[in-house]
């Protein structure tokens, strides 16, 4: 299996807490498991899939198309180069805005072998005329190609290798009916737990050679909000800090005055984190409020904010969506150190 970065790939600030992939992650394929049996968490998409994968090889067949989705971070790609190794096959990887038109997405069809994975990430991205392509490929493993202008077009069909396309995308939600209903498998990947987490930080120092205590990989884990390639990433922090600072060892208390000193704090929540649950409560009186409002309010993209924020902050008690915004919790107010707003009507705004 062969996997090339382009430079479009990362992004080139370096927020600690950012779940694209930035230039340090490309080490991360090394961290990468390449076994079902070595990835971690996931325990029902992984049973699900390692009978799908099986049945598909006693047939001889391609792998039914697979949806993976979820939150950033949270080893999409990872799963389908597992996914690739364990059916004994190659994986081209390309995302949703780098094909741009039906002619590249073409390109990348007729070069596939027979069983041939095509990983798609950020799917939902796809435009429509591509998109319309992937239908007859993804049913009929046959493309038409127009030949042509004006009354002299002719249109003619390519029969393609069966292969399997892999899909990812955040937004599961955005995608066509149309192309939501042309994969035999979906497969939604959840946040991991801090024991999960404190498990794969473990393997990554063994592979990286960093000496860590069990405490030490529970404190990185506890707070990398749910997502592996975070968890990796402040591994990698924390380790320079305890070669500079505390002899090489990783401990707890090493972990935490690094992540501390990177201003993440115990349970992981990061500065825009905090601005925005401070925000709801300063000026919108701990909610409703829009998205949008709340983006503009503090200066982030509201797609950020859904997608990369707003997965850890539920999931963790802070925040609540409602049909008419998004409200903080009690537990918000608490973490952050502001008074619980007293009588009826700031509790009935709180979502207890
Ligand atoms: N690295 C990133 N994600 C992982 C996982 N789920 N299991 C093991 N290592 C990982």
């Amino acid at each position: 299996m062969s996997i090339d970065f382009s430079q479009e790939d990362f992004e080139t600030q370096q927020p600690l807490v950012t779940t694209s992939l930035l230039r340090e992650d490309e080490g991360e394929y090394s961290l990468r498991p390449k076994a079902l049996s070595d990835y971690i968490g996931q325990k029902k998409a992984k049973e699900n899939l390692s009978v799908f994968i099986e049945a598909a090889k006693m047939r001889g067949e391609p792998l039914d198309h697979v949806l993976l989705h979820g939150p950033p971070g949270l080893g999409k790609t990872t799963l389908s180069g597992i996914i690739a190794n364990e059916m004994g096959v190659n994986i081209r990887i390309t995302s949703g805005p780098a094909i741009e038109k039906p002619g590249d997405l073409a390109a990348l069809l007729t070069n596939l072998a027979e069983n041939d994975i095509l990983f798609v990430d950020e799917i939902h991205r796809l435009n429509r005329s591509v998109e319309e392509i992937l239908y007859p490929a993804m049913e009929d493993f046959a493309i038409d190609i127009i030949i042509g202008k004006g009354p002299s077009a002719n249109s003619i069909r390519l029969d393609l290798p069966r292969f399997t396309l892999i899909g990812a995308t955040t937004r599961a939600g955005q995608l066509s009916a149309p192309l939501r209903d042309r994969f035999g498998v979906t497969l939604r990947l959840e946040l991991y737990s801090p024991e999960e987490l404190a498990l794969i930080v473990t393997r990554s120092a063994g592979i990286l050679g960093v000496p860590i205590e069990e405490e030490g990989a529970m404190e990185i884990a506890r707070r990398s909000r749910g997502t592996p390639r975070i968890a990796n990433r402040m591994l990698r922090r924390v380790r320079d800090f305890a070669q500079v600072k505390a002899g090489g060892v990783i401990t707890r208390k090493v972990a935490d005055a690094a992540l501390t000193a990177l201003e993440v704090d115990h349970l992981g929540l990061d500065a825009v984190d905090r601005r925005m649950l401070s925000s709801i409560i300063r000026h919108y009186g701990g909610g409703p409020v829009g998205l949008e409002t709340l983006a503009a309010t503090i200066n982030e993209e509201a797609i950020t904010l859904e997608d990369v924020y707003e997965p850890y902050l539920m999931q963790m008690g802070f925040l609540t969506r409602t049909p008419r915004g998004r409200c903080v919790t009690q537990r918000a107010y608490e973490h952050l150190g502001l008074p619980v707003p007293g009588g009826s009507a700031g509790l009935d705004q709180l979502s207890l």
